[in-house]
């Protein structure tokens, strides 16, 4: 599972976080690598922005351990699931990729509520803007998670995974 952002230091940095706390939370783990990257390598090695991390502590989730990194085309072979931030990453994937891969997808196409297909770049706005972002990314994150369960025929939380065969499918 992989978020990709333009800068790898708001959008999907937030994302990795607040995915990997829901995987954390529903015991899939061992099922699922969480990570992110971004197309441009102005923020390589950074932490997160700051604004970014603030909004996030407030909501209980630490991006503190997430250092920007570019997006290899190597990473489109080896994550099953690829989520662009927006219509500009997807472009920029698709184009890095050099032919189609179904594993991309648009982060926003997942979102139970209709509206902008993209999720904003915060980055040059106000603090209402990372607020925003928390919002989407943590409601978009629920229902990509419930895709991806029944997509592999994982059992939820309520269904005992009694009977379960031993899949592992790594996302
Ligand atoms: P992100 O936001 O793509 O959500 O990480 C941005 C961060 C930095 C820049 C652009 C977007 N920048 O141009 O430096």
């Amino acid at each position: 599972m992989l978020f990709v952002c333009l800068g790898n230091i708001c959008r999907s940095p937030l994302a990795e976080g607040v995915f990997r706390r829901l995987v954390v939370k529903e015991g899939l783990s061992d099922r699922i690598e969480v990570d992110s990257a971004g197309t441009g390598a102005w923020h390589v090695g950074e932490q997160p922005d700051r604004r970014m991390r603030s909004t996030a502590e407030s909501h209980g989730v630490s991006l503190d351990a997430i250092r920007a990194r570019r997006v290899e085309a190597a990473d489109l072979v080896d994550f099953d699931y690829v989520f662009a931030m927006d219509r500009e990453n997807l472009r920029d994937l698709r184009r890095l990729a050099g032919r189609s891969e179904d594993s991309i997808a648009l982060f926003r196409a997942f979102d139970p509520v209709d509206g902008d297909p993209d999720v904003p770049d915060p980055y040059y706005g106000g603090t209402d803007g990372f607020e925003r972002v928390f919002e989407i990314v943590e409601r978009t994150s629920r229902s990509i998670l419930d895709h991806i369960r029944s997509e592999q025929g994982w059992p939820t939380n309520d269904q005992p995974a009694s009977g379960e065969s031993d899949r592992n499918a790594s996302a």
